[in-house]
């Protein structure tokens, strides 16, 4: 394609077709063969995606549920998180890393983030643990890993669980290692937009730990040891068949698509580098997989419209901090965090996916070197 006719077209903030187009042949011939197995539910596919993801991470063990979201909450109930705990967390997530605390009855701490890395300010933790903390939960916000060895640090030192979430990190790495291999159990997202995303919803958890695994198996699948033997009160959160064999094939793919992010990641920081504009940092022990490629401006609702009016479409990972959401009126303390917010009001995600191309990323740097906001 000529770079006339691909700067024509409106640039999308998301491309999930030109991904499935690419893999055709393999994910059709995976999902015939599910259809034809007339195998749905928890059979060889689940099993087989579960040990390939958990090599991925480093970890022994990887339990497929139906959803990130999922994935976080029996992470949490099988750590015994439950009513009167609190849980540390930041307020710059996708409310659903909050919302599985209050699913298990707990309460939210939250804490302010660090402004190079929108993720959780490490500085600030310590004094936000009381008698009643049982656990953090840090997020590797945008696919850049939070601060871990810090962190770590104090898990052991007050007894806490370590819970990562680590939705938007797939292969992202603290110092060599994977995420998710770092905390008492590492949570996945695989919703299709993910860096590793399936046809529908699904997520995972992992952890180094077997009774934990045990737990979670038995949470997912109705509280069941064995058929029709409930031995907690369960739910039914379990990746399908469909998903797990769509899942095994773009796995394969996932260390190359994420050197492609890199990559444009790197050209966009060359073409706006000269501006004013806050580009994202990738700190010296991370590994940063861009899952979104964040830029932060006081302008940033007029860029946003300069570029749509360009056909440029961008996001706003997150507009509203989970504390000030509707749903969080009267839940935990009433947070002071003015990082969170003054990011919330000025953050702005650009296109970026492994489908972009890099004359695609001219162009939009381009747009925005010309802008007079
Ligand atoms: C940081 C974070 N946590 C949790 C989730 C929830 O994952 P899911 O949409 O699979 O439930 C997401 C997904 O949007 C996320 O980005």
């Amino acid at each position: 394609m000529s770079r006339t006719m691909a700067i024509k077209k409106t640039i999308h903030s998301v491309d999930l077709y030109s991904a499935y187009v690419e893999l055709r042949a393999e994910i059709d011939h995976a999902i015939l063969r599910v259809l034809e197995s007339g195998w749905f539910i928890l059979g060889n596919e689940v099993a087989q995606f579960e040990k390939a993801f958990s090599d991925y991470v480093g970890v022994t063990h990887a339990i497929g549920v139906n959803s990130g979201s999922d994935a976080l909450f029996l992470a949490l109930k099988a750590l015994g998180v439950g009513r009167m705990d609190e849980v540390i967390t930041v307020s710059l997530t996708m409310a659903s890393t909050s919302d599985a605390i209050v699913r298990c009855g707990a309460q939210p701490v939250f804490v302010d983030i660090a402004p190079e890395t929108y993720c959780i300010d490490v500085e600030k933790i310590e004094e936000k643990i009381t008698e009643r903390t049982k656990a953090i939960l840090p997020v590797h916000l945008y696919g850049h890993p939070a601060d871990l060895d810090p962190i770590m640090q104090l898990a052991e030192r007050y007894e806490l669980s370590l819970v990562e979430d680590a939705c938007q990190a797939h292969g992202a790495e603290y110092k060599g290692k994977k995420v998710g291999s770092f905390g008492d159990m590492g949570c996945f997202s695989f919703y299709p937009t993910k860096n590793l995303g399936s046809y529908g919803d699904g997520g995972i958890v992992v952890t180094n730990d077997s009774d934990l695994a045990k737990k979670v198996a038995m949470l997912r699948n109705y509280g069941q040891s064995q058929r029709y033997r409930h031995d907690v009160i369960g739910i039914n959160s379990r990746l399908d068949e469909l998903q797990a064999a769509i899942l095994r094939v773009k796995l394969r793919r996932l260390d190359e698509w994420n050197k492609k992010r890199m990559e444009l990641a790197k050209y966009y920081t060359e073409l706006l580098e000269q501006t004013d504009i806050k580009l994202p940092v990738e700190k010296g022990y991370a590994k940063h997989v861009y899952h979104q490629f964040v830029v932060q401006l006081s302008q940033r609702d007029e860029l946003q419209r300069y570029l749509k009016r360009n056909d440029v479409q961008t996001q706003i990972h997150y507009p509203i901090p989970v504390h000030k959401q509707k749903a969080y009126e009267g839940v935990g303390d009433p947070a002071n965090l003015p990082v969170t917010e003054t990011a919330c009001a000025e953050i702005l995600s650009l296109p970026l996916y492994p489908a972009l191309t890099f004359d695609q990323v001219s162009w939009v740097g381009g747009l925005i070197r010309n802008a007079s906001c």
